[in-house]
């Protein structure tokens, strides 16, 4: 800004052109400029000369004379002036009926003199003209380039968010490895039961062979008990493949059935290691079909019932470690299901460790983690895919019994 005034006050490199058809005017003012110390770089008579030499000279400003013999007159000349060049222009008029003087300022000019005028009004009225031009003309420039800023901003911003986005779901992507490789252990657990009976019923297939006890009534028997086993196996590796599956958009999807495929995947597994599961609606009624469904991600909504299921099994884990159960007292997880007209809650209690004060605000955070084998990331995830994905609510709470986890998802009415 300082630099512009400082410029300004340079008045002698400021250079003016004469637009005037009277010749003594228009000399008397070239030698009253001149004396000032401005350059004049033509006197001319019309408004097409102004516009050709204007092109040639580009002056800083032009004294305008609104009554100009020829087609243009002043104010048409001006306006030209300044959506060619970019010139600003003062009027010099001894006309100032009303109507002339509106259509001037019509015009937006940069100073209009009354003819006749003093020496240093026409000096003011330039250098006025001369400063309020380069003042707009940076103007213009300040805003053309907040504008641009504003853009690459924009366009910042957007890549940001995008990246964030690639991010996320990479590490969805990779928490779900991770899930999935646990799914593979409890498969693993899953098959050994039907694979074992299927290897007894060999067994006996043989047996019954060397005994001539093979007739029709034993072959349909046996051909049913293998495929219900066999069937067995198919439905965990369905279970386990709905699990893996990508889920680039979102489809309607029934909670509770989701929520049953992953406990069927997990329950003998935790059976197992004494921690009973059980699935109830929170007021004790019975389920009624078709009444948990949603608009989202199942296989990533599984995801989030598997990490809050194995964070409760850690929890009984480490409390049983620590010897802080009764004796002779099981884990336990019990899944509370309730409704409201528009949203489902999936509420899991453990009677683990609990989470204590100090930390409940901070389980959410990426590689927050009290594990020694822990990565932190599977409440930060569940959180993300529950929130920012599917519109629901996670939310931690103690019990009196341990820890509960609430999965709140919008209802989709069928
Ligand atoms: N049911 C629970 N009872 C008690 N504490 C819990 C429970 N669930 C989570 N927490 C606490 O929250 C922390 C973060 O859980 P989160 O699932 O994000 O990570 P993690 O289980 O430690 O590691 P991982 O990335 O393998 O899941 C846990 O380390 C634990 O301290
Ligand atoms: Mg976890």
């Amino acid at each position: 800004m300082d630099m512009n005034i400082n410029k300004l006050n340079e008045l002698s490199e400021t250079r003016v052109m004469i637009v005037e058809d009277e010749w003594i005017i228009a000399t008397n003012l070239q030698n009253v400029l001149e004396d000032i110390g401005l350059t004049v770089t033509s006197v001319v008579l019309s408004g097409e000369e102004a516009l050709k030499r204007a092109a040639d000279e580009r002056p800083d400003v032009v004294l305008m004379d609104i009554l100009l013999h020829g087609k243009m007159d002043g104010i048409e000349t001006a306006e030209r002036l300044r959506e060619l060049y970019d010139i600003p222009v003062v009027y010099l008029t001894s006309h100032t009926d009303e109507r002339t003087f509106q259509r001037a300022k019509g015009s937006a000019p940069f100073g209009y003199l009354v003819k006749p005028f003093e020496r240093t009004e026409l000096r003011y009225a330039i250098e006025m003209a001369v400063y309020k031009h380069r003042m707009e003309k940076a103007l213009r420039e300040k805003s053309r380039q907040l504008e641009e800023l504003n853009k690459s901003l924009e366009l910042k911003v957007k890549d940001e968010v995008e990246k964030g986005r690639h991010r996320e779901h990479m590490l969805i992507q990779q928490s779900k490895l991770a899930a999935m490789g646990e799914m593979m252990f409890n498969i693993a657990h899953h098959w050994r039961q039907p694979l074992n009976i299927i290897g007894l019923l060999i067994q006996d297939l043989d047996e019954a062979s060397t005994f001539g006890e093979i007739d029709d009534e034993y072959v349909k028997k046996m051909s049913s008990d293998t495929m219900e086993q066999l069937n067995l196996m198919s439905k965990t590796i369905s279970d386990f493949s709905n699990f893996c599956k990508p889920s680039d958009t979102k489809i309607v999807f029934d909670i509770k059935e989701a929520l049953d495929n992953v406990v069927a995947l997990v329950k003998s597994q935790l059976e197992n290691n004494q921690i009973n599961i059980i699935i109830r609606k929170s007021d004790g009624s019975v389920f009624e079909p078709d009444s948990y469904v949603t608009v989202g991600y199942p296989g990533e909504f599984k995801q989030v019932i598997l990490s809050i299921l194995n964070n409760a099994k850690d929890s009984i884990f480490s409390k049983r470690l620590s010897s802080s159960y009764v004796h002779g007292e099981d884990g336990e997880i019990i899944i509370e299901f309730s409704e409201t007209e528009d949203s489902v809650h999936v509420s899991i209690k453990d009677n683990g460790e609990g989470i204590s004060d100090l930390i409940r605000d901070r389980i959410f955070e990426p590689y927050f983690t009290t594990k020694t084998d822990g990565i932190g990331i599977g409440l930060y995830m569940s959180k993300l895919i529950i929130e920012n994905y599917m519109n629901g609510k996670l939310y931690a709470s103690s019990t009196e019994a341990g820890a509960m986890f609430t999965v709140q998802l919008q209802r989709q009415i069928q």
